[in-house]
């Protein structure tokens, strides 16, 4: 098992090895790198692929400081990872709360990502109403009850289609929500006291593709064609099926789309 000490915190991640172009993909909240698990299969011929777990999911530390855990904090846990390997620069993938991840990581690291997908994500910070949601969440696991919270978030992240016609995918999902209380906790805060990065999209210089699946309602379809807009010349792929977990709810048209991407990026 890989790890790495940030700020005494173990990180673990996974790297396929190989001579491909690095690809590091971060995960949603409540889950881990396994969510992954579908792109790392699809791709890991071709391309080197890597998975953190950040602070409070998978293998990693989960401190109970909830103020230890913010989107830089997260940024820098994978950046550790592309140091540790010592790759100078890799394709920064995020999903959701990875999305506002991979955003803190290009604020703070610009240079050491060569292109980036943001999926099922947004660029704007929490609204108060949506602070005050994650505020009652962490008070529900405060009190014993994360796996009532888990059954809240796995109504809202997947799409209909996906609860009522795909139980494997709700007891994967279901699974890979399967995080110690301190994580939860944590990252609701890393999620209330995120900024806002709409004035950063503008210096994203590079290559760029928008993901979300079609019946995402926690991130909305317009907050992917605003990323879309404001990135300089950014991609949007709708996928058809899905809701806001659409790599693991669609994987076949996620991991088409990414593929096309990542070949293009091989052969400019
Ligand atoms: C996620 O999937 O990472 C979260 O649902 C994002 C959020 O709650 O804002």
């Amino acid at each position: 098992m890989a790890t790495v000490s940030v700020d005494d915190v173990k990180i673990h991640f996974e790297d396929s090895g190989g001579d491909g172009m690095p690809v590091l993909f971060v995960h949603a909240f409540p889950l881990g790198a396994q969510m992954w698990e579908p792109q790392v299969e699809a791709l890991q011929d071709r391309f080197r692929t890597i998975t953190v777990d950040l602070q409070g999911f998978g293998d990693s530390g989960a401190p109970d400081d909830r103020t230890s855990y913010s989107m830089d904090t997260f940024a820098a846990q994978a950046k550790a990872v592309v140091d540790q390997l010592a790759l100078n620069q890799v394709v920064l993938v995020g999903l959701s709360m990875g999305g506002y991840a991979a955003l803190a990581f290009m604020r703070n690291y610009p240079g050491s990502a060569t292109a980036l997908v943001l999926a099922d994500t947004r660029a704007e910070a929490d609204s108060d109403e949506a602070r005050a949601k994650r505020t009652k969440q962490q008070e529900r696991i405060e009190a014993g009850d994360r796996d009532g919270v888990i059954e809240t978030l796995v109504k809202g992240l997947l799409a209909e289609g996906t609860l009522s016609g795909k139980p494997d995918v709700v007891a994967r999902v279901k699974r890979l929500m399967d995080n110690p209380p301190a994580g939860f906790i944590g990252a609701l805060e890393a999620m209330k006291t995120r900024p806002d990065s709409t004035a950063d999209l503008a210096r994203i210089g590079i290559p760029t593709l928008v993901i979300t699946g079609e019946n995402d309602s926690i991130t909305p379809r317009e907050s992917a064609v605003k990323l879309q807009d404001y990135i300089g010349g950014a991609r949007l792929v709708i996928v058809p099926d899905a809701g806001h977990l659409s790599n693991l709810e669609a994987p076949e048209a996620f991991n088409g789309a990414l593929l096309e991407f990542l070949t293009e990026l091989e052969t400019a």
